[in-house]
C-alpha cells in the first residue's frame, strides 16, 4: 500500500532504540524527513533521521527544546509520535502500591504522560497549520491497571484519556489524534540484559531466558508470541498517512490477544 508520506515530516520521541528507532525507520524509508530525540544518540537513530536530538524528554525543557530543534531543522511538522515512556530499570520499583515512594510516581508520569503533553503543547501549532496527526504511544497496561510497575498503568490511562481530550478539540480543526496500545513487545526494554525485562525475571526467581521464553504463557498471548517493534511501527506508519483520514480518536491495540475483553 503507497502510503503517500513522501516529503513530510516528523518528530519521533524515544527514538534511539526499540520503537520509537522502529518508527523512525518506517517513516524515512518511506520518505518523511523524522527528528528523533533520545537521550543518547544511537547509530541507528542517526542513519534513521535528518537531525538527531540529544534531550531528557522527561523533563519540559527537554522536550520544547526538541521541538524548536525539529521546527528549525524540519520548518514545520506534520508528524508527531509522543513515543518515549516506560522508565530507567534502575529507577523502577516493582514492589507493591505501599513500597512505591512520590519519587517513581513523578518520574513515571514526567515520562509517559507529561512528555507528551509538553511535546504536543510545542508542536500543536505548526500541526495545526499543517493539519498533521499525532499518534501517542500508550500501552495494554492502560486497560490492565494492576499489571507493571506502580504508576505505570495509571499514567498510559492518562495518556491514553489525552489522546480523546486532544481528537475532539483539534480533529475539527484537521489535526487527526490517535494512540497505539502495544502489548509485551521485544524491545531492550524486554530483551537487555539490564533492562525491566530482566529485572522482572531476578524479582519472579528465574533466569532472563526462562521469562522471555515464558512470556506467551504469562501473559496469556492468544498468538503465542510478542510483538516485534518493526509490527507497532507499521501500524503507526498507517495511523499518521493520509490512508488513515477518517481514523480519529482512536485507540489501536497490538497485542496477539493478551487483552480478553471485548
Ligand atoms: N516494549 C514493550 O513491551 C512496550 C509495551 C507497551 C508499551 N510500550 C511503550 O512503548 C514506548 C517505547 O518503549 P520501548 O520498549 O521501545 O522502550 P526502550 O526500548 O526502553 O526505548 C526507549 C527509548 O526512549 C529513550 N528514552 C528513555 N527515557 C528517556 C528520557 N528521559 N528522555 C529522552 N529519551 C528517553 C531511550 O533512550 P535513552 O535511554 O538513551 O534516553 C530509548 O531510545 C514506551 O512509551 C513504552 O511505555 C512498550
Amino acid at each position: 500500500m503507497e502510503l503517500d508520506l513522501t516529503g513530510k515530516t516528523a518528530v519521533v520521541t524515544g527514538a534511539g532504540r526499540g520503537i520509537g528507532l522502529a518508527v523512525a525507520e518506517a517513516l524515512t524509508a518511506e520518505g518523511v524527513r523524522v527528528v528523533g530525540a533520545a537521550r543518547t544518540i544511537t547509530p541507528e537513530l542517526e542513519k534513521a533521521s535528518v537531525a538527531a536530538v540529544s534531550a531528557d524528554l522527561g523533563t519540559a525543557d527537554g522536550a520544547t527544546a526538541l521541538i524548536d530543534a525539529a521546527l528549525t531543522e524540519l520548518g514545520g511538522i506534520d508528524i508527531l509520535v509522543n513515543n518515549v515512556g516506560g522508565g530507567d530499570a534502575d529507577r523502577l520499583g516493582l514492589g507493591g502500591f505501599l513500597d512505591v515512594s512520590d519519587e517513581q510516581w513523578r518520574i513515571l508520569f514526567d515520562l509517559n504522560l507529561f512528555s507528551a503533553v509538553w511535546a504536543t503543547r510545542a508542536a500543536l501549532p505548526s500541526l495545526l497549520e499543517r493539519r498533521g496527526a499525532i499518534v501517542n504511544v500508550s500501552s495494554i497496561n492502560a486497560h490492565l491497571p494492576a499489571a507493571g510497575p506502580v504508576g505505570y498503568s495509571e499514567a498510559k490511562a492518562a495518556l491514553s484519556n489525552l489522546g480523546k481530550r486532544l481528537s475532539e478539540e483539534f480533529g475539527p480543526r484537521g489535526v487527526r489524534v490517535n494512540t497505539v496500545s502495544p502489548g509485551v513487545v521485544g524491545t531492550p526494554l524486554w530483551r537487555d540484559p539490564s533492562g525491566f525485562g530482566a529485572k522482572l525475571a531476578e524479582s519472579q526467581g528465574i533466569s532472563h531466558e526462562q521469562l522471555l521464553a515464558s512470556i506467551g504463557e504469562q501473559f496469556g498471548i492468544a498468538s503465542g508470541r510478542i510483538s516485534e517493534p518493526e509490527e507497532v511501527a507499521a501500524l503507526i506508519a498507517f495511523l499518521v498517512s493520509p490512508r488513515a483520514a477518517n481514523i480519529v480518536g482512536a485507540d489501536y491495540v497490538i497485542d496477539g490477544g493478551t487483552v480478553k475483553t471485548a
